[in-house]
């Protein structure tokens, strides 16, 4: 059935490609903005305790479950039961993931397109091409659908040419770049005059909030959002780690990498965005909120680069392809796991399966496309505030109630011989048995009350 599986050849490819997956739009346009509006570094302080009480050891659940199995979501959450009625519930959550996950890159896909059409814009712009740049810049159907295609031709591109020679490679040398024009643009962006109202914004806690549970919700989809959990990614990540890798410690450095962008994304957005109110651009919406998601990328921000004349178009190349990497490095790794189970559980190649499932997904995405205003928010919504956390709450069951411990426990110490005595084993447990469901079920009733 199989041929020989994938592996990334080492740590450094795969924590380039777990933070690639990471690190997307969800940490760009999502954190700093959600930041802002709940309170500024009160959000910052939850979203670090929810990141490491539930994101961190749902990480490590499926990070441990997939090097295990050595196999996709459907295969490895069956074979851990030990009832047939267990078993079936597993493979429906791994199924249910892979639905998750390809209405997921559905939306993504299309967003990205975006990022993909404002890089070209700006490249347009430096070579004068007014015409070209403003028919990518300004919305519509058609250009909306071929940059979609565009970003569906490079994902597929790279996800056929496999593990090691497609993700770990094409990671490994977009993720240095991303962090370096970030870096560069986070400098620029603060020496820009009102720079500093934004940091203020940001940085400055309103404690009143940080109970309220409407911060808790969107901090708990955020977390879950930006560790890729609950839909299968992580774990097919984790069964191409070698079985000399100790797991809890590299979880550990990708939930730190992945914080840590979406705390220096904060550093850029914000300030950028009050540095835009200055020049007279609104950066406030109807009811008064910080204007957030897809309308601060390609409205509040490309005025701004606008205003800063020749400046701004190199800002704006370094941006959008800061943005495209973003995008690309996650959607490789969630047209994955439908790919991984037919090529592992139906023996499909891998070209055939990801050609296929690519353009099954792409189709999806332009029937979004064409009903924008009807689908969009909704499959958003769906997709990662409901399915997510739900998804997750099952994975931390079968990590703590249907898996054996003593199983579990070997797989640990696989690359890490003295797990058993270590701070991690004397924890997560705990955590993925009764405290990461117990907080998931509150967090869902809370919202239903
Ligand atoms: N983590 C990505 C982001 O923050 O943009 C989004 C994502 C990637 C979600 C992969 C789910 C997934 F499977």
């Amino acid at each position: 059935m199989s041929t020989a599986r994938g592996e990334f050849s080492s740590r450094f490819g795969f924590l380039m490609a777990a933070t690639g997956s990471a690190v997307g739009l969800g940490n760009i346009w999502g954190f700093p903005t959600n930041a802002a509006s709940n309170g500024g570094a009160a959000f910052l302080f939850t979203y670090l305790i929810l990141a490491f009480v539930l994101a961190y050891p749902a990480l490590m659940a499926e990070l441990i479950i997939g090097r295990h199995a050595k196999a996709n979501a459907v295969t490895a959450l069956s074979g851990l039961a030990s009832t047939p009625g267990t078993a079936r519930i597993g493979a429906g959550v791994g199924f249910a993931g892979m639905v998750t996950v390809t209405l997921i890159l559905s939306f993504y896909a299309i967003v990205s397109g975006w990022m993909l059409a404002f890089m070209t814009a700006s490249i347009a712009d430096i070579a004068r091409l007014e015409t070209a740049s403003n028919w990518l810049t300004q919305s519509g159907t058609v250009r909306d659908a071929l940059f979609t295609l565009i970003f569906y031709v490079l994902t597929i591109y790279i996800v056929v040419a496999g593990v090691r020679n497609g993700i770990e490679k094409w990671s490994s040398r977009l993720m240095p770049s991303l962090y370096l024009i970030l870096i560069a643009l986070i400098i620029y962006v603060l020496t820009l005059d009102g720079a500093m109202d934004g940091l203020r914004m940001y940085l400055v806690p309103d404690f009143s909030r940080v109970a309220d549970p409407e911060l808790i919700l969107s901090a708990m989809g955020q977390a879950f959002f930006s560790l890729s959990l609950g839909v299968g990614t992580m774990l097919i990540y984790g069964s191409y780690v070698s079985k000399k890798e100790n797991l809890p410690a590299i979880g550990g450095m990708v939930t730190l990498m992945d914080i840590s962008v979406a705390v220096l994304a904060g550093l850029l957005i914000l300030p950028a965005m009050t540095v835009a109110q200055l020049n007279g651009i609104e950066i406030y919406d109807a009811q008064g909120g910080l204007i957030a998601g897809p309308a601060l990328i390609i409205s509040v921000l490309p005025a701004l680069f606008d205003q800063m004349g020749d400046a701004g178009i190199l800002v704006a190349v370094a941006f959008f392809t800061l943005m495209s990497i973003a995008s690309l490095t996650s959607s490789i790794s969630m047209l994955e796991v439908p790919v991984s189970y037919f090529v592992e559980d139906r023996g499909v190649s891998r070209r055939k399966a990801g050609v296929l499932l690519g353009a099954a997904t792409a189709t999806v995405s332009l029937i979004i496309v064409w009903n924008f205003g009807l689908l969009f928010d909704w499959v958003v919504r769906l997709t990662t505030e409901f399915s997510q956390p739900l998804l997750g709450f099952f994975f931390a069951v079968f990590a703590g109630w249907v898996w054996n411990r003593n199983a579990l426990l070997a797989e640990i110490k696989q690359g890490h011989a003295e797990a058993e005595s270590g701070l991690f084993w004397r924890i997560w447990p705990w955590y993925i048995k009764f405290v990461c469901p117990l907080i998931i079920l509150a967090v869902y009733i809370q919202m239903i009350f």
